[in-house]
């Protein structure tokens, strides 16, 4: 195993270039929509911290992603580029930013730029790579989306599995070999079969960084809210909450509330005096 040297910025070069299957270690990317998301991220050694439009769902109470436009993930992206981490920001090209003409796409993918990203994710396969040549063309690095497209959501009739039938799995495997030659650094694959994602992970001499992908893939990705039990409900199949950090909010804030209430906060040491 080559170990990680967490003190050294990551960069596209470096992350492009660790496939496990060269013995690089797994790569760890985290989604963070803000200044002490990012922070945390950078402590803990985290590789990549995505600027997700699942701020969407996450931060801003939505249901789906197709809410977020490129001003608003423009803010998020800036406000993780404040933290100045060593991971590698990638900022999420949220729904109708690259889907109009090259040009809108490179305008949008260069606010985010311009906000603190170092490179941009996009979702969808062969049917981006005009979107993708242009991005290239104004020095931009693209990180792939394929499977369960959060984006594409009415067009999948709801978050389900992809690529579960053969044919299925063949057209995204095709995908991901256009996605890597377009010049696509890496590929996120969301929601697909264990055996999908390993088949990809052999196929492509990019790395593949899972959500829901089985194990097979060169890195893992989840949601920060997800990981750190701060979303509402029971969390997908493929979340292993680490922490249940909203119960410990809530007990912190109750526990305030009654000292207010008691008249015990604040104390002496806590008061300005003349
Ligand atoms: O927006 C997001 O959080 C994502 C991850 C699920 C990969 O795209």
């Amino acid at each position: 195993m080559v170990e990680a040297v967490l003190t050294e910025k990551v960069t596209v070069p470096k992350l492009r270039a660790r496939k496990r299957e060269r013995g690089s270690e797994p790569i760890v990317m985290l989604t963070a929509y803000d200044t002490p998301g990012a922070r945390i991220c950078d402590a803990a050694g985290v590789d990549v911290i995505l600027v997700g439009d699942s701020v969407a769902n996450n931060v801003l109470g939505y249901t789906d992603t197709l809410q977020v436009d490129a001003a608003t993930m423009a803010h998020h992206v800036a406000a993780v580029g404040r933290a100045a981490p060593r991971a590698l920001v990638v900022g999420d090209m949220p729904w109708l930013s690259y889907h109009l003409s090259q040009q809108d796409t490179v305008r949008n993918a260069a606010a985010l730029v311009r906000a603190g990203a170092e490179a941009v994710k996009l979702e969808g396969g062969r049917q981006r790579l005009a979107m993708i040549e242009a991005l290239s063309g104004a020095e931009i690095p693209v990180m792939g989306h394929l499977g369960l497209t959060p984006q594409s959501v009415h067009v999948m009739g709801g978050y389900k599995v992809q690529a579960k039938e053969q044919a299925a799995a063949e057209l995204l495997l095709a995908d991901a070999k256009a996605l890597a030659a377009s010049g696509c650094f890496a590929i996120v694959l969301e929601g697909v079969p264990d055996v999908v994602a390993a088949q990809v992970t052999a196929a492509v001499d990019v790395p593949t960084i899972g959500i829901g992908a089985g194990p097979a893939c060169d890195g893992q990705v989840l949601v920060f809210h997800d990981l750190l039990g701060l979303n509402e409900g029971k969390p997908p199949k493929f979340v292993r909450p680490y922490a249940q950090l909203s119960q410990v909010a809530a007990a912190a804030v109750r526990a305030w509330a009654a000292d207010v209430r008691a008249g015990a906060f604040p104390s002496d040491a806590e008061t300005y005096h003349a």
